[in-house]
This record gives structure tokens, C-alpha cells and sequence, in this order.
């Protein structure tokens, strides 16, 4: 039986992950860099600080920027990110969720949120959940990023729960290693190829659904 269930927040929750992407997007083009969708995903759960180097990389002529820099161009894609999340409403919490929620409630089953994002807690709030997790984990007390599971290990003992009892779901490639790292059972939520190592792999957060996490999870332990 599942005893907790932990989510990513951006791209799972809610399509915070596409504000991210049109945030760097705006410090690529000051920049003069290459950006894509494709590339995109290689940002997917990965820290503001290292999504800025990986930004960099792209760079035909390597650039060496001083830590002052850098930290100015990852405050003001920041400052972006904060202003396009303005618009988050209740209404914005992806298909499925509110549904699963409710039925893991009904179950007496526990939940938190793992987010790499240090703006967390005023997306919940944007999205008026704010009651619906037993943690939400602070991004910024965090040593480790994702792939390490630090995070998802942090939320499972907030919620006094045995992390081979949790699900983690995810939408980021990191994150599933995370997940996997931290030795719980993995669903990955994207329309990119499937991720052998996930335990579940699905196309949208509508297709999440009680008795068949249950179902699949059941099925693994035996
Ligand atoms: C993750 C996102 O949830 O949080 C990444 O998938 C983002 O795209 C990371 O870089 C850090 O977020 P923030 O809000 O602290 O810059
Ligand atoms: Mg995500």
C-alpha cells in the first residue's frame, strides 16, 4: 500500500515550468544565446544557479562570466519569472490533480511537495493550496540538487513515511533519478520519450488515477 505521495511542483502541480522556460528565454535572447524547447528540458528540475551554466554553455565562444554576473543574470531571470507567475490562479492546477488529491485524501494517504524552486511557496499559495500538503519542502534549505534525492528524502520524513512506501511524480528527467535515487517508486509525467527507470510513465497529469497507482505499485513489490 502507498502511504505518501510526493509531487514536483512545476510542470506537475501546475505549467510553472513553462513561465521558467519563458523567463530564461528572455536572459537567452539579452545574451545572444541558442534556445529551445529541446534544450529546455535539460532545465527541467535543475537549480536556478546550474540552469544558468548549462544557459551559458550554449555559447559558441565560451564567455567566462564573475560570480557577480552571474548572480545578476539568475536574479533577473528571477525577477521575470516572478512577474509572469502573477497570473497563476486556482484555476491553473493542472487536470487530474485536484481528482487524485481528493482520492488520496479519502485513502488517508499523506503528501508533500519536492520542488527544486525557491519560489515554492508563493506558487501553492498563488494556486490556493496551501492546505492540500503535509510539506512542502524548502528549496532553500536544500544542499543537494536533483538528481540527489535529498529533496524527495527530506519530504518523506517530514511525513514519517518509509521512502519505500512514497511515490514521487515528476515531469523532469533529474527528477526521476531523484526519485529512483531516494528508492521510491517513480511516475514520469512528459510527452517526451518514456524513462526506463520510471516505475509508471504517462503522457499528461489527467491520466493519473487512485487504483491504478495503487495497482502498479502493488505490482512491483511482489
Ligand atoms: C524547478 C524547475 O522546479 O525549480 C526549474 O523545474 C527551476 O526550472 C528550479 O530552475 C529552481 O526554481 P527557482 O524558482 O528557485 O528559480
Ligand atoms: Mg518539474
Amino acid at each position: 500500500q502507498i502511504q505518501a505521495v510526493i509531487f514536483d511542483l512545476d510542470g506537475v502541480i501546475t505549467d510553472t515550468a513553462e513561465y521558467h522556460y519563458q523567463a530564461w528565454g528572455m536572459i537567452a535572447k539579452e545574451l545572444g544565446l541558442p534556445f529551445t524547447r529541446e534544450f529546455n528540458e535539460n532545465l527541467k528540475g535543475v537549480s536556478r544557479i546550474a540552469s544558468l551554466e548549462l544557459l551559458l554553455g550554449q555559447a559558441a565562444t565560451p564567455h567566462t562570466y564573475s560570480p557577480e554576473e552571474m548572480e545578476e543574470m539568475a536574479t533577473r531571470k528571477n525577477e521575470f519569472y516572478q512577474q509572469l507567475i502573477q497570473q497563476v490562479t486556482p484555476a491553473d492546477v493542472l487536470p487530474g490533480i485536484s481528482e487524485l488529491l481528493a482520492e488520496l485524501k479519502a485513502h488517508g494517504v499523506k503528501t508533500g511537495i519536492a520542488s527544486a524552486s525557491k519560489n515554492a511557496f508563493t506558487v501553492i499559495r498563488l494556486l490556493g493550496m496551501e492546505k492540500d500538503f503535509g510539506v512542502i519542502v524548502d528549496a532553500a534549505k536544500l544542499a543537494r540538487n536533483k538528481p540527489d534525492p535529498e529533496v524527495f528524502l527530506t519530504a518523506a520524513d517530514a511525513l514519517g513515511v518509509d521512502p519505500q512506501f512514497c511515490v514521487g511524480v515528476e515531469d523532469a528527467v533529474a527528477g526521476v533519478e531523484a526519485i529512483k535515487a531516494a528508492g521510491m517508486f517513480a511516475v514520469y509525467i512528459s510527452l517526451q520519450e518514456n524513462m526506463s527507470i520510471a516505475d509508471m510513465n504517462l503522457n499528461h497529469t489527467a491520466e493519473l488515477n487512485y487504483s491504478e497507482l495503487n495497482q502498479q505499485f502493488a505490482a512491483i513489490k511482489n
